[in-house]
């Protein structure tokens, strides 16, 4: 059989000569199929069986590329290479499109980023590999939060491999201009407004913010858990009641989102969640709405936690974490990949991984009792307020966490609506999604798919 050995000290070389370390699985992969072709036909010394898988995702920033280079050391010591299909998107918007249609054509990937209840769907229609012996023999019930263990079985097995834990809800702030002004960061939206004011006199906008759907979907869905708290958060993401959208606490989320773009820097323009950041980092805004994945960015770019900017809970929201799991799934459509994607998963939960992998990425492990050594101030806070447990714990709706794609979509298209043009009322806003939710819920109780656990 043709097989390589992937020796470590490959990857430390090419640091050396300056790669960029999220170049590596690309390299090490091109390595390979050079290697390959020049052995194709010799009779080489067989060492280690050569597989790769191709894994579909939509990270493609500094740190999301570093993040993932763990994952693929970590990988190719098991002897898998780690091959790349990107599909750049934030939030995974178009990630999702490409990998539903290629799932339709009969052309699914190895492994995808797969995450919240299409899990579940995907996993009822027999698509995703069982992953129950994995978890068992690496005693995952044991090593996993509550939450995480039952969030990856979602009909009694497991069918997807944990990586991290991110909080949606949180609130960056520029240490610089807060110190140099004398400003606390804002715990309530009325504090906000106070200190946004204030900055505006200072000639300094208050809220870094882009236009693109998901990321005025993500500022929104704080909003709402500051006035309704997790229980009416629920009722309106999760439960989709059509009596949640009419109710006055909608309105008020939904006016407060209106009144924030006077204190935004680009309220009208798309830029990717990395240009925002980059926006906030160069202090062209003082603070940010957004998962704790641009932390993770900032560090990639040399900001250190703590010393740049600081991060607290979106105001009014300090109780609570509005979670968003990144999850690996293994597609059953190839059996001859079964042994990688079983590696993949186990590589996934190794205490090594998780520690250096949330690092990097911004999000804490999924694990009971991870390394808190390697936190910084973001992550503890993160990690205390999640593993409080479920009273704390609330499903992001931006980010796929409580409800199926085709509800997300219509939600968020009217919020999105709504904020982009100025002339159109709270009033026929709040209509337009009673009717939305009217026809999800049927939609939903047809195909008996309300799942409402979350
Ligand atoms: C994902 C993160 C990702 C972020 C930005 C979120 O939905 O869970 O892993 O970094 O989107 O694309």
């Amino acid at each position: 059989m043709l097989s390589i050995k992937i020796s470590l000290p490959l990857w430390k070389i090419g640091l050396r000569n300056g790669l960029g370390a999220w170049a590596w699985p690309l390299v090490l992969r091109n390595l390979l199929v050079v290697v390959l072709v020049g052995w194709a036909g010799a009779n080489a010394q067989a060492e280690v069986p050569l597989e790769s898988l191709q894994v579909l995702h939509w990270w493609n920033s500094t740190s999301e590329h570093s993040a993932i280079d763990v994952l693929a050391v970590s990988l190719a010591e098991e002897n898998v290479a780690w091959q790349e299909q990107l599909i750049p998107s934030g939030s995974g918007v178009g990630a999702i499109i490409v990998l539903k249609s290629r799932v339709l054509a009969g052309d699914a990937p190895d492994v995808a980023q797969l995450n919240g209840p299409l899990i579940g769907e995907w996993a009822d229609l027999g698509l995703l590999l069982d992953l129950d012996k994995v978890a068992e023999s690496g005693k995952w019930d044991k090593l996993l939060l509550p939450k995480i263990a039952t969030w990856i079985r979602p009909r009694g097995h497991v069918v997807v491999a944990p990586l991290g834990i991110h909080r949606v809800n949180t609130l960056f702030y520029n240490r610089k201009i807060f110190a140099q002004y004398g400003l606390q960061p804002p715990q309530t939206w009325d504090e906000f407004e106070r200190v946004a004011a204030k900055l505006h006199q200072l000639g300094i906008p208050a809220l870094a913010q882009s236009s693109e759907a998901w990321q005025v979907a993500t500022l929104f869905e704080t909003l709402v858990l500051a006035e309704g708290g997790p229980n009416y958060f629920r009722d309106l993401f999760v439960k989709k009641e059509p009596s949640a959208y009419s109710d006055p606490r909608f309105g008020r989320a939904l006016k407060r989102l209106r009144n924030l773009k006077q204190w935004m820097t680009t309220p009208n323009q798309e830029l990717t969640w990395n240009e925002v950041t980059r926006q906030f980092a160069d202090g062209a805004a003082a603070m940010m709405v957004m998962g704790d994945w641009a932390k993770g960015e900032m560090n990639a770019w040399g900001m250190a936690t703590d010393s740049s900017f600081g991060c607290v809970a979106t105001p009014g929201t300090a109780d609570y974490h509005l979670f968003d799991i990144d999850t690996l799934a293994m597609f059953a459509t190839k059996n001859s990949h079964r042994s990688a994607q079983l590696k993949l998963a186990q590589v996934t939960m190794s205490p090594a991984v998780q520690a250096s992998y949330n690092q990097i990425k911004g999000s804490i492990p999924v694990l009971r009792n991870p390394d808190l050594s390697k936190m910084d101030s973001c992550a503890r806070l993160s990690w205390n307020v999640f593993s409080r447990g479920s009273s704390a714990q609330v499903p992001s709706f931006a980010h796929r966490m409580a409800t199926d794609e085709t509800s997300r979509d219509a939600i968020i298209g009217e919020v999105y609506r709504y904020f982009m043009d100025d002339q159109i009322t709270i009033q026929d806003t709040q209509r337009r999604l009673v009717s939305v939710a009217r026809i999800l819920t049927k939609i939903g109780m047809e195909n008996n798919a309300q799942d409402t656990h979350r």
